[in-house]
């Protein structure tokens, strides 16, 4: 019996040709799964090798950080990407020192204060608002020159914090030459792996004929910026406001009271208050070693670069303050005693806005109130602080009578 061959059915037909739909599906599976393996193997592999995160003041762990422990432990220092090596930014970042070294008050070596470029920022971390005051009417005849454009500044107000500094530039802010970064940039100490350019775009426009100026105050204490401004320009002017140390330390405390802190001046203050024994380690005191700071600066700057402006004076004389920073810089005389006027209810100078008498203050977060502490407390820090004074007067060549 012979069988024929019966012809496929349409079904089978069906059957033959999903089968091999299936074979190629089958087949573009694998190639699909095989590069998406390929591919997330790739990405592995950079993200391997992408550079570490830098702790940022953005990182959540770097508000919990004690300030202290701040200092130690971030010994990296974002890589330079302007005009320095790696090889030098890496041995600046490697340099450590024990922080007692930073505290000896007497003969502070230049050559050992570049040990000290593995210090980060000792500033607490904050922001502030700027205290919006466009002012002076002497604005409106200022005769702009050249390009409206983004300059890198050529004033500095490094510090020192709690002394007046955003008095200090919110008064420069009403001046006609000078154009001013409200918020502090921290480029030198935070963020300097960004680039100058980012620096640049960081500042307001101005025009050629204007001074651009920003304040960080973190940048006096912190090591290793003297020498990337260096890096950036040799001919930067810097604005120093300083204050009775002990008088600043009880600021910055009340600071950080506002901001949720608990613990009582004298406890922070005193390792043991009966043997007059100072807690260096608190970053409060230790901003107030002015001379150690300024020597670290003078290594990279001469003296005659930096104002050493009077926190007391521009709280008690304004317009006179303000004259010696105004030829500083070499501006015109615009701010003088006429700008300022005297706001009881503040109990600080307030800058006249206008011909009729307008004035506006600086908000709530300057010239607080602060806590009293205890007087013994204060008389233990006085004589602490005694021999750094003594030496910063020596090295800027002013006495400010902070003892009296
Ligand atoms: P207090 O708030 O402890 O009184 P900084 O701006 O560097 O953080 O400094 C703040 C300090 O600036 C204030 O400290 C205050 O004493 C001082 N200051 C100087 N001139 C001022 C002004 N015109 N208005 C308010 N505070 C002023």
């Amino acid at each position: 019996m012979t069988v024929d061959k019966i012809p496929p059915g349409p079904g089978q037909a069906c059957c033959s040709l999903s089968k091999k739909r299936v074979g190629i599906l089958v087949a573009v599976c694998c190639v699909a799964i095989l590069s998406t393996y390929m591919y997330s193997l790739n990405c592995c592999k950079s993200r391997t090798e992408a550079p570490p995160k830098l702790k940022t003041s953005n990182s959540p762990s770097f508000h919990k950080t004690p300030i202290f422990a701040k200092i130690k432990a971030n010994t990296r220092m974002p890589e330079p990407s302007v005009n320095a090596t790696q090889s030098e930014a890496v041995a600046a970042v490697k340099q450590t020192v024990l922080f007692h070294q930073l505290l000896q008050p007497q003969n502070p070596s230049p050559t050992n204060q570049d040990d000290l470029s593995s210090l980060s920022s000792w500033s607490s971390v904050y922001e502030e608002a700027d205290d919006d005051l466009d002012l002076v009417p002497e604005r409106a005849a200022f005769k702009p020159q050249g390009k409206w454009k983004r300059r890198l500044p050529k004033v500095i107000i490094i510090g020192i914090k709690k002394g007046g500094t955003r008095a200090l530039l919110n008064f420069l802010k009403a001046h006609p030459q000078v154009t001013v970064s409200g918020k502090e940039v921290h480029f030198f100490d935070r963020f300097y792996e960004r680039g100058l350019e980012w620096y640049r775009r960081a500042m307001p426009y101005s025009y050629e004929n204007q001074l651009t100026v920003e304040k960080t105050p973190s940048y006096f204490v912190t090591p290793q910026v003297p020498k990337l401004i260096y890096r950036m320009s040799q001919d930067v002017k810097f604005l120093l406001v300083v204050r009775e140390p002990v008088a600043r330390a009880i600021s910055d405390h009340a600071q950080s009271l506002e901001k949720g802190k608990t613990t009582p001046f004298e406890e922070k203050a005193m390792l043991d208050p009966r043997k007059c024994s100072v807690d260096e380690s608190w970053s409060a005191i230790g901003i107030g070693l002015y001379s150690l700071h300024l020597t670290r600066w003078l290594k990279y700057f001469p003296l005659d670069q930096f104002l050493f402006v009077s926190g007391k004076n521009l709280v008690a004389n304004p317009g006179a303050e303000m004259g010696k920073v105004q030829d500083f810089l070499h501006i015109s005389r615009t701010l003088t005693e006429k700008s300022f006027v005297f706001n009881e209810t503040k109990g600080f100078p307030c800058l006249r806005t206008d011909e009729n008498g307008e004035v506006r203050c600086l908000g709530k977060t300057k010239g607080r109130p602060h806590n009293p502490v205890d007087p013994r407390v204060r008389a233990c820090l006085a004589e602490f602080y005694r021999p750094y004074n003594e030496q910063f007067y020596n090295m800027t060549g002013i006495n400010f009578h902070w003892e009296e």
